[in-house]
């Protein structure tokens, strides 16, 4: 036998036991293989399919296997109902009566025989007045038929495969078949053989006794480093491009793990977060971020609003009146306390930012938060009424606007976005206020991101802060759109299976 190129030590041992117990010419049934390897069933499924990808087994078809039923049995060995009405009549029972009284044959039998019998042409009959119905046997009596050949074969080999017979028992087969219990049939088990490389490599195995294989040692554990025993010992190669079984085990959804990673990003850049509620006043929502009671976004069709809802207490008495002051000047129109208490769910996560430096009043500090947020608006491809943002402020003394951009930059590199530019745009509560844009490579085209800005001394000096404060804020959807590459944004939540399945845990 030609020799193989293959490497007979990169065998696992679950391999080489496999094909010591593989014949080289004869194919094996699965559970004949358990019995000789005392490998478990999982052992020898998992041992056979690394076997099978490297082409050194393979499956044959598992056989149709025929065996005889109860009357199948009994037909051979007490005889056919044909048969019988033929003995009974060589005993010379020629009457339906006489045959009856003889007791070879049950009532129920006689048709299904004399049927039987006339068609192998065993006997005649004759009907005469005088002597009614009568039965004569013929020459061929004495001649088995096919279907008692067929049957008296399987019960000699117990069980036949379907496929060893002759066209000519074939057809035969399908006569016994319509007889009740006489012949069971049975698919056989799958079977394992050896391809050509696998038998040269089962004759190296055994010219080499390379069975020892076994004996190769499959980890390095402490006892080998400390008794210095892994300078003398072989180790079992591994083969690093055996084909591994897919696994689909629990995970986290894909949208949980780039929250996280940004999590991770603005953390790394010493960013500490902080959390906010869903509910909101419009206090905070809005009047606190300078916008007026009657911008656009305040209207029904874009926020939602708490039906009949509101709060008692906006904030310190002081505070409520730096606001309605500043909304005085800065707008000129007179501020309503009772639009301020109404409640809203977030339509962004800039209150708890503001929340946050009012009530600490930090000279310095780098906060992020990360939370859902709600628009009224019609769900699109491009829309969701509930989405994720991420919000970040920093404060200190000697900021600028390059700093916002700086941090901006780094933290789109640390999650793999490079080609961004920045764009003049309008928010109420900053000045100057930026856009950031990214280049999104699949659509060859410049995509938005985040809003940003310098907080406006209406919207810091009312909280008592004194240096500046850089803001940034934007979905986090949208990124992940970009990053699963995906072209509607619904796609998210649609958690289909296969989709959540095929996104690699580390892009
Ligand atoms: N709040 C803005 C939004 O929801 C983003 C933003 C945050 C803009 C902070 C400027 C400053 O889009």
């Amino acid at each position: 036998m030609e020799k193989s190129q293959f490497n007979t030590e990169e065998l696992h041992p679950i391999e080489t036991k496999i094909l010591d117990a593989i014949d080289t010419f004869t194919e094996i049934p699965l559970t004949s293989l358990i019995e000789k390897t005392n490998l478990t069933i999982d052992q020898i499924r998992r041992g056979l399919q690394w076997l099978k990808f490297k082409n050194i087994i393979e499956y044959s078809k598992p056989s149709t296997l025929l065996t005889l039923d109860s009357s199948g049995k009994s037909s051979v060995e007490h005889g056919l109902p044909e048969r019988r009405l033929v003995t009974a009549i060589n005993e010379g029972n020629t009457t339906i009566t006489k045959i009856l009284e003889n007791k070879r044959l049950m009532q129920s039998e006689i048709n299904i025989a004399i049927s039987k019998a006339r068609s192998n042409k065993w006997i005649e009959l004759t009907n005469t007045e005088k002597t009614g119905l009568t039965f004569k046997l013929t020459g061929k009596s004495k001649v088995e038929s096919e279907e008692e050949l067929l049957l008296k074969k399987i019960f000699l080999e117990k069980t036949v495969k379907e496929a060893d017979l002759s066209n000519s028992e074939l057809a035969i087969l399908k006569v016994l078949l319509k007889r009740p219990k006489f012949i069971t049939i049975k698919k056989d088990e799958e079977n394992v053989s050896l391809t050509d490389l696998g038998k040269s490599i089962k004759d190296e195995l055994l010219t080499k006794k390379e069975t020892q294989n076994e004996n190769l040692v499959t980890s390095l554990v402490s006892e080998h480093l400390v008794s210095g025993k892994w300078k003398n010992i072989k180790f079992r190669p591994i083969d690093l491009e055996a084909e591994v079984t897919m696994a689909a085990p629990g995970r986290t959804h894909p949208l949980t793990d780039l929250i996280n990673e940004i999590r991770e990003a603005f953390t790394s850049l010493g960013f500490v977060e902080i959390e906010g509620d869903y509910i909101q006043s419009a206090f905070w929502n809005f009047d606190a971020l300078f916008t007026p009671q009657d911008h656009a976004a305040r209207e029904m069709q874009d926020t939602f609003y708490l039906t009949d809802k509101i709060i008692l207490k906006l904030a310190n008495n002081k505070l409520v009146r730096n606001i309605a002051n500043v909304h005085l000047e800065g707008w000129k129109y007179s501020w309503d306390i009772k639009k301020a208490k109404k409640l809203v769910l977030r339509t962004h996560t800039t209150p708890v930012t503001l929340k946050y430096l009012a009530e600490t009043k930090p000279d310095e500090a780098r906060i992020f938060t990360i939370g859902r947020v709600f628009r009224n608006e019609k769900v699109s491809y491009k829309h969701l009424v509930e989405f994720n943002q991420i919000e970040g402020i920093v404060t200190g003394k000697n900021i600028t606007l390059r700093d916002l951009m700086g941090i901006q930059t780094e933290f789109y590199k640390k999650i793999g976005i490079k080609k961004i530019k920045f764009w003049p745009t309008y928010f109420p509560y900053t000045e100057p206020s930026l856009q950031s844009m990214i280049y999104n490579d699949d659509l060859k085209k410049w995509i938005e991101l985040f809003g940003m800005g310098i907080f406006r001394p209406e919207v810091v000096e009312p909280l008592g802060i004194r240096n500046l404060v850089l803001a940034w804020g934007g979905g986090i959807e949208r990124i992940a759109m970009l990053k699963y590459r995906l072209s509607d944004v619904r796609e998210l939540y649609a958690n289909k299976i296969g989709w959540l399945r095929s996104l690699s845990k580390c892009q």
